[in-house]
């Protein structure tokens, strides 16, 4: 018999053609490409010009929703073209892009205006110009060129934000200049000028100018990297000198990004725009595409690993498409509360940008050479277990087969939605996926996942970490971590020690906490949330049970969470003296707020601190992934073995 549960033998569609793809092979990719474009089909206005996803809103104009619906794929089809292999629908964009400039047709796009998405969506169509002109340039009419070239052009004249979006214009006029159509030389000069103010170091840029604090996705796969890439190539005849700089910058940042898959290819979620899901290692395809030299000890075979387990990882998500075949907003299933304000249903789309390696003819070593595990899975691997990445205030954490990442210091600049949980938790994990507030009205809404959570209102509205004070790395002993301070209101001051497992903790982190509150809180702080529903049922767990060998567990100083997914705990290791009397429990979190699993339960641990008070909360966070080879048979005795503290941590304690 079966042991899945009942819940699962129901699957809500036919498979989707990239479900079956074994993302092996050119080809493969080349057919995993088209399966996401097919669809689409479906979607197209009747001039081409508009491809409608869905039915929500974002906080631009539907035609530009649109616009990105019909945009977004050619990050795809174009290197596919460029690459010579051939995809049935390309006609449809070649109508659409002719309709949707022509000023004087039924679909024409709107010209453009001062912060414009439609700004955004000349990157993708400025890049097909520049790769792909045999078919979305030479076959147009004077007019239908002079069209294109206009509206792509007239981005030139109108204000930008002071980010990555810079960047769409640079290829605006990079698609133009490669079909000799008008273009402003000065223009991309100044733009690159500017853009390359954002770069920090080691290839790490802030999505924006020096006092931004914001290097995620979009420092590399998302925009950043991925874009100087792809200028790499495509510059290479009349910029040879920032060609080169951006491939040595590549090469220093690919050896930190590595640290950010785990050996199935997950990629660490962290920050915004996590809809664009395979997004993620876009940047490895753009490496490829630019033939940047792979830095020891990466090889071509481990390059192409990094990308292809990516893919095949997402290709077991079957919950990321809508019935008819198009991608739908969420993570690995369909999820709004993670959704920006800026994701139109055609927005997933920016997932495509990863397929730029098929513009690589099948001979190049990306294609070539054999596919090589993640160094992490390596009797002894090159990569170290532990390794600080001082731009982006990181410390990324390999051990006992869990890849995640501890977090200081990072905010997004402007109000995103659910912003706390994106930047501003103390550590992100492959495996378990963040979680976001489902709502404003108690804990089981607000969600203290890898978080500290105040209410100072009897528990109806909490306060999360978003902006820190003094973020930077501390040593003491011999051991490094991440220091920080928090002040969710203005008299309550919060110290925290982010510490990575050392020698001999095993499966363990630890996070400092000292609080002094200037009046009466509840706190909560959370580890890792964990899928929280029976093997046999599909019903939620209750006390752990021996013979099923899951369950919760809550004990005097903390709590854990036992189900297929791994195990999941927390614990408080201060003396009960100075942590408040901290007490364990299971916060049962909102459906849907963790963008992995949508039923999960978060192992926390609660104090009530009163006015006046100084407390001190050594939480103790354990994880054991299921991913982990024997995990069922040693959790138990790892987590019974809780960490040591350093004597440091007593002398940290009783200096400050
Ligand atoms: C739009 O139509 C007018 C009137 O027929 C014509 O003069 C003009 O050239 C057209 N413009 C474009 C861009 O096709
Ligand atoms: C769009 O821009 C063109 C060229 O600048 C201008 O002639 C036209 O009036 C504009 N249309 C609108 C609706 O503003």
């Amino acid at each position: 018999m079966s042991t899945a549960s009942i819940a699962e033998a129901n699957q809500p569609f036919p498979a989707h053609p990239f479900s079956k793809n074994p993302l092996r092979t050119r080809d493969d990719v080349v057919a995993a490409c088209a399966s996401f474009l097919d669809p689409l089909e479906a979607g197209f206005s009747p001039g081409r010009a508009l491809v409608r996803v869905g039915g929500t809103g974002t906080r631009f104009d539907e035609t530009a929703a649109q616009i990105e619906g019909f945009a977004r794929p050619l990050w795809g089809l174009a290197p596919l073209l460029a690459g010579d292999s051939a995809y049935k629908n390309t006609n449809l964009f070649v109508q659409g892009l002719i309709s949707g400039t022509d000023p004087n047709g039924s679909e024409f796009w709107g010209n453009m205006s001062d912060l414009d998405q439609r700004m955004v969506e000349s990157c993708p169509i400025g890049f097909t110009l520049a790769v792909a002109g045999k078919d979305f340039w030479d076959p147009l009419t004077p007019q239908q060129k002079d069209n294109v070239a206009a509206w792509i052009g007239s981005m030139n004249d109108k204000e930008m934000p002071n980010t990555n979006w810079l960047w769409f214009r640079v290829f605006a006029n990079l698609g133009l200049k490669a079909n000799n159509a008008p273009y402003s030389h000065e223009r991309i000069e100044k733009d690159m000028d500017h853009l390359d103010t954002f770069h920090r170091g080691d290839g790490w840029s802030n999505d924006g100018p020096e006092g931004y604090t914001q290097m995620d996705y979009y420092s590399g796969s998302f925009a950043i990297q991925y874009l100087q890439l792809l200028y790499a190539r495509l510059a290479e005849s009349f910029d040879p000198k920032r060609c080169e700089e951006y491939k040595r910058r590549a090469k220093s940042y690919a050896l930190d990004f590595i640290h950010y898959q785990d050996s199935n290819g997950h990629s660490i979620p962290f920050g915004r725009s996590l809809t664009y899901r395979f997004a993620t290692i876009a940047f490895w395809s753009a490496f490829a595409y630019a033939s940047v030299e792979p830095p020891a000890p990466l090889t071509w075979g481990i390059v192409k690993g990094l990308f292809v387990r990516n893919l095949r990882w997402w290709s077991k998500q079957h919950h990321i498409f809508q019935p008819n075949g198009m991608l739908n907003i969420g993570y690995t299933y369909p999820n709004y509360y993670l959704a920006e304000n800026y994701n139109s249903p055609g927005s997933p789309y920016w997932c495509m940008l990863s397929f730029a390696c098929l513009a690589l003819p099948a001979d190049h070593p990306f294609w070539t050479a054999t596919e090589e595990p993640h160094p992490f899975t390596l009797k002894s691997s090159p990569l170290p277990d532990i390794k600080y990445l001082k731009h982006p205030k990181h410390i990324m954490v390999h051990k006992n087969s869990h890849t995640y990442l501890l977090s200081s210091g990072q905010s997004c600049h402007y109000p995103l939605k659910a912003t706390q949980s994106k930047y501003g938790h103390f550590a992100y994990s492959a495996s378990f996926g963040y979680s976001v507030p489902t709502g404003s009205y108690t804990l089981e809404q607000f969600v203290p996942e890898s978080a500290l959570a105040f209410s100072d209102d009897g528990g109806e509205i909490w306060k999360l970490r978003r902006e820190v004070e003094d973020a930077q790395f501390f040593e003491r002993d011999g051991v490094q971590g991440l220091y920080s301070v928090m002040r969710p209101w203005k008299d309550v001051e919060v110290r925290t020690w982010l510490v990575p497992p050392v020698e001999g903790w095993g499966s363990w982190h630890v996070r400092l906490h000292r609080v002094v509150a200037g009046r009466d809180v509840q706190t909560a702080e959370g580890g890792f949330a964990i899928l929280g529903t029976r093997k046999k049922d599909g019903r939620m767990l209750g006390q752990f049970e021996e013979e099923t060998k899951e369950g919760t567990m809550v004990g005097e100083d903390g709590a854990v969470v036992v189900s297929k997914a791994g195990a999941s705990g927390v614990a408080d290791l201060a003396p009960r003296d100075v942590n408040g009397g901290r007490k364990g429990g299971i916060c049962n979190v909102d459906a849907n707020s963790n963008l992995m699993e949508p039923r999960t339960l978060l192992p926390t641990t609660y104090a009530d601190l009163k006015a006046g008070s100084t407390t001190w909360f050594v939480t103790a966070v354990f994880a054991v992934p299921a991913e982990r080879e024997g995990w069922e048979s040693c959790w138990r005795e790892e987590w019974e073995n809780r960490p040591k503290l350093e004597k440091w941590t007593q002398d940290l304690m009783d200096a400050q």
